[in-house]
């Protein structure tokens, strides 16, 4: 049985106890993408429980992006994202890819100096001007990542010409980037980052830092915190040295 049986005794509410049961089945692959839920009423009745109490703990879980529902054929463990580890795409084309629209919201958005760091890290001169947007960012209205990243000023026509891609804002003023080094690490949320993904604090993710260059010239450095519970790393590997 994928999801076991709840414990009125115990402290948590019942419908957090089904949330629980239903992401443990999922991390243990009891239950794969597009696995159907047993209808709610089944459900219901196999766990003793109402059928409100099971319509809570399901509409937290499409909240959270772990469940879809399907007009008229039920509940679903929702398809992870995939990304491609080899390919240079924005997270625009990455959702698009998947028949998911990104969209995104400011955390800021202001024009800066590189600090010394990033003047190493981008191989800009000290005190060059940058642009920093911060932001998080959504697939089909669940959150999915935040990300920092700094541009050269340069490489962007204004402050303003971001607006929901970046990429597509760098390619509009003739600096998308051909190549890129990339370095993933995993990370736990803090409470502040917790609370913009709508996560457990605590939670697992990935960091992703992007450094990206167009033909030589350094177009941007970004930290990107992916949910880990959302997020498939994906690398085709060929053989020889
Ligand atoms: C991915 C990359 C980032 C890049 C972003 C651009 O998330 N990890 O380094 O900045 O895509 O995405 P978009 O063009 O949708 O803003």
């Amino acid at each position: 049985e994928a999801i076991g049986p709840l414990d009125a005794q115990r402290p948590a509410p019942l419908y957090q106890q089904l949330q629980q049961a239903v992401r443990h089945a999922i991390e243990r692959r009891a239950l794969k993408p597009d696995d159907a839920l047993p209808p709610e009423r089944d459900l219901a009745a196999d766990l003793s429980v109402s059928r409100i109490t099971i319509r809570k703990a399901f509409d937290g879980l499409v909240a959270e992006g772990l469940l879809t529902r399907r007009q008229g054929a039920g509940t679903f463990v929702a398809a992870r994202v995939e990304k491609s580890f080899s390919k240079l795409t924005s997270f625009t084309e990455d959702m698009a890819a998947r028949g998911r629209k990104a969209t995104s919201s400011w955390l800021s958005r202001a024009e800066g100096t590189v600090t010394p760091e990033e003047s190493l890290t981008l191989g800009l001169s000290p005190g060059a001007p940058v642009y920093r947007f911060h932001r998080i960012r959504y697939a089909d209205g669940a959150p999915m990542a935040l990300e920092y990243s700094t541009i050269p000023a340069s490489c962007l026509s204004s402050l303003e010409a971001v607006t929901t891609s970046l990429y597509q804002a760098l390619a509009v003023s003739g600096h998308r980037p051909n190549r890129a080094l990339q370095r993933l690490r995993a990370v736990l949320f803090n409470d502040e980052q917790a609370a913009l993904l709508g996560i457990a604090p605590g939670a697992p993710g990935l960091l992703i830092e992007r450094r990206a260059f167009h033909h030589g010239e350094p177009v941007e450095v970004t930290q990107s915190y992916y949910r880990g519970d959302a997020y498939d790393f994906v690398a085709e590997l060929n053989d020889g040295p």
